[in-house]
């Protein structure tokens, strides 16, 4: 059978936008920017993203596309009979994991847009009683297990349909839709009287706040943000045709995403000023915090809507490039139908995440190191697989590849010239840089 491609540029651009772009930006990266001190943490958040992550996104593309390969496929056919065939094992095995957490949280939002629906965020509801709507609802049993259901229904559905008329045409509508949506919040909240000081706290760093664990955050977040080292961006990298130029489409995705970012921080920051609110509320930011201020602002019930439809959106796309990698390795490597493959890893990831959903409420005494399911499944993943994953396919990149492959898939056979010019930059990069500073945040996981 013959593998499919993205159609055209746009095309490979949602897709990879899509995966970028997602819980990660807006609820992880406002959160984060709340807890570490605003414009500083940006600040490094953008070294970080386009001088090691971006390296890195492009490394992936490259194996994707120089393999022709799923995730597990690209390492034994581009080091055939080596060690690294267990690398490609972790790419598949890790955003198996990654899916089942963030199916949990995409149930969350499903909830939470049905509740703004139903304009439960009008008319003054209080703080403490949101914080408690919010704690009965995870610590429920049913209500979550049927959003994590229904969201990795969803995910499933467009897998099915395919690269092309699934993946890439749900992008193609999605991704503008989104960006469209996230705009019309942030207007709303940078016209709330008191918006000022929100904005100041975003865009007016205070170096002095930058420390080692503002580094180490803002590195693992640009990595989750542009969702490296776990296979995604190697498998889509392998639907983009031999013609499209792999950098640019890269950097055009890193842009993307922290605009999108940055959009999302103006659409809550400003708002969480203006209400006099701690911007340091940490993960209960988006679940708690937000739905108070659209309670009691001037159409908030819109917004609320807007926001939870534009939160389902963005984790949709994200969740379908995790989805998509264990669906490649299936139908290539097990030679199992589009169909099949979809329905196993419906199930796996659909088990997984009921057990993370569950861990809120009657599982909540179940350990696995000292953490609650959830959060073993989120920093097994996050602090630890995928670092390793990432450090491990720049090493591949860098040291395993010839520097010929490399910048044959950089430069389209040496036809881009712009991407002739930079290589040796960009190749330092990968082979020194990236390694070094992404081994430190793989450290530091185990030091903070
Ligand atoms: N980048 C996605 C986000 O920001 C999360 C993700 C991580 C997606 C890894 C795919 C792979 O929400």
């Amino acid at each position: 059978m013959e593998r499919e491609n993205f159609g055209n540029r746009f095309g490979v651009l949602v897709a990879m936008a899509g995966s970028a772009v997602g819980l990660g930006n807006l609820w992880r990266f406002p959160y984060l920017v709340g807890s570490y001190g605003g414009a500083a943490f940006i600040f490094v958040y953008i070294i970080f993203a386009f001088i090691l992550c971006l390296p890195i996104l492009i490394s992936e593309a490259i194996v994707g596309r120089r393999s022709r390969s799923n995730a597990y496929g690209a390492f034994k056919k581009l080091a055939p009979g080596t060690k690294w065939k267990w690398l490609g094992a972790v790419s598949v095995f890790t955003p198996i994991i990654v899916v089942s957490y963030y199916s949990v949280i995409g149930g969350w939002s499903l909830e939470y847009f049905f509740k703004a629906c139903t304009f439960s965020f009008t008319g003054g509801t209080t703080q403490s009683e949101l914080g408690s709507m919010f704690d009965n609802f995870i610590t429920s049993v049913w209500a979550p297990l049927f959003g994590h259901t229904l969201f990795l229904l969803l995910t499933g559905i467009v897998i099915i349909a395919g690269v092309k008329s699934g993946i890439e045409k749900f992008g193609k509508i999605m991704m503008p839709l989104l960006f469209v949506l996230v705009i019309i919040m942030a207007i709303r909240s940078m016209t709330l009287p008191g918006a000022t000081e929100g904005l100041v706290y975003l865009f007016k760093p205070d170096f002095s706040k930058i420390d080692a664990s503002v580094c180490s955050a803002a590195l693992g977040q640009a990595f989750f943000s542009l969702s490296l080292g776990v296979g995604t961006m190697l498998t889509y990298g392998s639907y983009i045709k031999k013609s499209e130029n792999l950098a640019a489409s890269s950097t055009y995705t890193a842009v993307a995403d922290f605009l999108f970012a940055m959009i999302a921080s103006c659409a809550i920051m400003p708002a969480v000023f203006a209400f006099g609110l701690n911007p340091q509320e940490g993960p209960g930011l988006v679940f708690q915090t937000l739905p108070f201020i659209f309670s009691n602002m001037t159409m908030g019930g819109i917004i609320a809507i807007i926001f939870f439809l534009a939160l389902i959106v963005a984790a949709i796309t994200s969740s379908i490039s995790l989805y998509e990698v264990g669906v490649a390795y299936l139908v290539e490597e097990r030679k199992m139908s589009r169909k099949w493959s979809s329905a196993v890893v419906f199930v796996v990831a659909w088990v997984m995440g009921a057990l993370c959903s569950l861990s809120f409420g009657p599982l909540s005494d179940v350990h696995i190191l000292g953490q609650t399911i959830f959060n073993f499944f989120d920093k097994l993943s996050a602090n630890f697989l995928m670092p390793l994953g990432g450090l491990l396919l720049v090493l591949f990149v860098g040291w395993k590849m010839t520097k010929a492959d490399v910048f044959d898939e950089f430069t389209n056979g040496g036809t881009l010239s712009a991407n002739r010019r930079i290589f040796n930059f960009v190749w330092f990069l990968i082979r020194y840089v990236c390694p070094i500073a992404v081994l430190v945040v793989f450290l530091s996981a185990f030091i903070f």
